[in-house]
């Protein structure tokens, strides 16, 4: 059975009634995850665990508790069963300015209440361009996991933001080649092995993945998994996703 892990991240889309639905309807395999919104969570936590279906959310406080207003803290979705957490997407470093030192307040949180965070990584168009990828994944990795002790529950999301389809115009969006993927992903795992001797990191691959280039995506021995947005969104071509590990 393959142990590639699949995510769902729904972004901020569909409501408590069709996330119910989608659970019926899915048939998911080993490490299937869903990353929902934080109102779906509760509603969604009886069901998911009949279907062994982990439970993620997109987002958390860097805060541990108290007066934040509109927070919500890492105690508050373990208690909610949530087993996962995307941190830092690229959305939120976009439009809600989130930084290296924020994100990286948020892993710690994550990891003191027992929740994986999946820290999202990427470069953007520009900083393709002129070569930089490499340099600033480093810097989001090394900046990210800043004094993080215990690297066994961390997963790595692959997303340049170029390839993610929110930053895409036009009908035809592509995701990464699945080369450059392998180099890039090869990449993240020797930082991991030579600045925290971690060795087997999981790094998943996200930005477009769907379910016509799923298969060539995740047979790469380099990708552990997928970070799925739009094509989450049907329990149809999220089925077909999982099915092609
Ligand atoms: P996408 O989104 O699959 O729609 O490109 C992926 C993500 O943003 O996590």
């Amino acid at each position: 059975m393959s142990n590639k892990i699949i995510i769902a991240n729904w972004k901020m889309n569909l409501s408590i009634e069709k996330s119910l639905q989608f659970i019926r309807d899915i048939k998911p395999v080993n490490n299937t995850i869903i990353a929902a919104p934080f109102t779906f969570l509760f509603p969604m936590a009886g069901s998911v665990k009949k279907k062994k279906i982990n439970l993620a959310a997109q987002d958390v406080s860097q805060f541990d508790h108290g007066a934040y207003t509109g927070e919500i803290s890492a105690k508050m979705l373990k208690n909610v069963g949530c087993t996962h957490c995307l941190v830092g997407h690229s959305e939120r470093r976009i439009y809600f300015q989130e930084d290296d030192n924020i994100i990286n307040q948020k892993i710690h949180q994550l990891l003191k209440n027992n929740i994986r965070p999946v820290l999202c990584i990427g470069e953007n168009q520009a900083e393709k361009r002129h070569q930089q990828t490499k340099l600033v994944l480093k810097k989001q990795l090394t900046r990210g996991l800043h004094k993080i002790k215990d690297f066994s529950k961390v997963i790595i999301a692959y997303e340049p933001v170029w390839a993610i389809s929110t930053f895409q115009t036009g009908n035809s969006k592509k995701a990464a080649k699945a080369e450059d993927i392998a180099e890039t992903h090869d990449f993240i795992k020797k930082i991991a092995l030579n600045l925290y001797q971690v060795k087997n990191i999981k790094v998943l691959y996200g930005g477009t993945v769907n379910p016509q280039n799923a298969k060539a995506i995740l047979r790469l021995k380099e990708v552990d998994g997928a970070l799925v947005g739009g094509a989450s969104l049907k329990a149809s071509s999220f089925n077909s996703i999982i099915n092609s590990i």
